[in-house]
């Protein structure tokens, strides 16, 4: 299991990944345009903390237009993982890009045969939303098991990454579940390295060590 982060906002890659914990990035035109800056370069900024994968989505329904946009993005880096939407368009371009080398993740799937689908497409990574489903009223942990459980017996080399992270526990459930990359958001990571009972032991050992005549 890996740890990628949500975000396109720069300082928040830059704090997290010296810690060493994240191995990609995911963004999508919500993430970029909260932003306000230019594409192209925050593209290179984020790769210059993070070479990874990171995820740039296409911003047309269009079949031959995001396969326009996926070979122009992909062309500045090989880091970049083209984010398509889940539709029969989407499906399209995945398969035309996955002949062409181009790494893709089919984005916003709510179900099971929607991750089956985005697979068999040759998708490099199948993006379940659990917190999206939840929405919807049904059980996104059901979505990623069942997910990963057919990925495996079918042989798929598509990775599950699980984004749509809205609580902490998600991130231990989803990993659990069989999803191969969890993407997060930023404002979890403090709260995952946080226990008030680590905290506390550690000021206590501060706190003997204050007054000692040991320290060489
Ligand atoms: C993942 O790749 C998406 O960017 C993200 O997790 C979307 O989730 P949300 O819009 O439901 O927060």
């Amino acid at each position: 299991m890996e740890l990628f982060i949500d975000t396109a906002n720069i300082d928040e890659i830059r704090e997290i990944a010296r810690w060493g914990v994240i191995r990609g990035v995911t963004t999508n035109p919500k993430i970029f345009a909260k932003e306000g800056v230019d594409l192209r370069t925050r593209v290179e900024e984020i790769l210059e903390i993070v070479s990874g994968p990171l995820s740039v989505e296409v911003t047309t329904n269009d079949p031959a237009e995001m396969i326009i946009e996926a070979q122009k993005l992909a062309a500045w880096s090989k880091h970049i993982v083209v984010k398509l939407p889940m539709s029969p368009a989407g499906l399209e371009a995945a398969s035309v890009l996955k002949n062409k080398g181009i790494k893709t993740n089919v984005t916003a799937i709510m179900t099971v045969n929607q991750a089956m689908l985005a697979a068999s497409a040759g998708a490099t990574y199948a993006s379940i939303f659990y917190s999206r489903i939840s929405d919807l009223g049904h059980d996104g942990l059901d979505v990623i098991r069942q997910s990963a459980q057919l990925f495996k017996q079918s042989n798929f080399t598509t990775k599950i990454i699980v984004g749509s992270i809205r609580l902490l526990t998600q991130i231990n459930d989803a990993a659990l579940a069989g999803a191969d990359i969890i993407t997060v958001p930023y404002k979890f990571f403090p709260a995952l390295a946080y226990h008030p009972q680590t905290e506390l032991t550690i000021q206590e050992f501060l706190n003997a060590w204050q007054g000692t005549k040991t320290l060489a």
